[in-house]
């Protein structure tokens, strides 16, 4: 079972005009590249689409790691994996058939990945758990980078990585929202192994730093 610390930066805080630029900064320190994409309808704000993932894959070795939160993820999710996006995470709220959606992502060739709102009970869900490859836990509500860290979210997760370990499953636990140096290790104890960081890594002078610092945190803490 993976107990690897990996850090996925998130675009959401690179500057827009610059991806290739702000690709480059982090794709040797970084193991993923995380990017937000938002409707306006499933959340309150909108970012991009695959056309611009597309135009990613070609300036990029970094495996791409998109956030799909949007209405109707069961419509517009497979095109990311056929794109060539090594992972692809849907809200389990928008999804109107998780199972099929998740299998159609493998098929396509990608990680299929399924995310929780804040608020959301992961009970319900747990009998899905060998049908993903990564479970999403939000530490912030989406919708926006730059958001302070949920602790109330921290006992979910730690039910998340304890019904993980108990079916012995190979599914990765991502943490998003408000991930730095001061929540990082809060969230490796409760059991996250994938950690997304948007304004920790690249508000800072070195984005590549900032990740060497993040992944040498989680991993003290994973391999205690
Ligand atoms: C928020 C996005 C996050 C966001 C995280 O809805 O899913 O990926 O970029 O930004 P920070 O790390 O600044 O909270
Ligand atoms: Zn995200």
């Amino acid at each position: 079972m993976s107990r690897r610390a990996q850090i996925s930066p998130s675009l959401l805080s690179a500057d827009f005009a610059r991806l290739a630029d702000d690709l480059a900064k982090i794709d040797k320190a970084a193991d993923w590249a995380h990017v937000d994409i938002m409707d306006n309808h499933f959340v309150p704000n909108l970012t991009l689409g695959l056309p611009v993932v597309e135009a990613m894959l070609k300036v990029t070795d970094l495996p791409i790691d998109c956030h799909l939160m949007i209405e109707d993820p069961d419509r517009w999710a497979p095109a990311y994996a056929e794109a060539g996006a090594k992972s692809v995470t849907f809200h389990i709220e928008a999804a109107a058939a998780p199972i099929r959606l998740a299998r159609d992502l493998r098929a396509a060739g990608a990680r299929a990945g399924m995310a929780l709102k804040p608020a959301t009970p992961v009970e319900p869900y747990f009998d899905l758990f060998g049908e993903i490859d990564m479970l999403l836990v939000m530490t912030v509500e989406p919708g926006f980078g730059g958001q302070s860290f949920l602790d109330v979210v921290l006992p979910k997760l730690r039910r998340c990585a304890e019904a993980i370990r108990g079916r012995e499953l190979d599914v990765w636990l991502q943490v998003d929202g408000g991930v730095s140096a001061e929540t990082i290790e809060r969230c490796a104890e409760a059991g996250a192994d994938v950690f997304v960081a948007g304004s920790a890594v690249y508000g800072k002078d070195d984005p590549a730093a900032a990740i060497e610092g993040l992944r040498a945190q989680a991993s003290k803490v994973l391999s205690a």
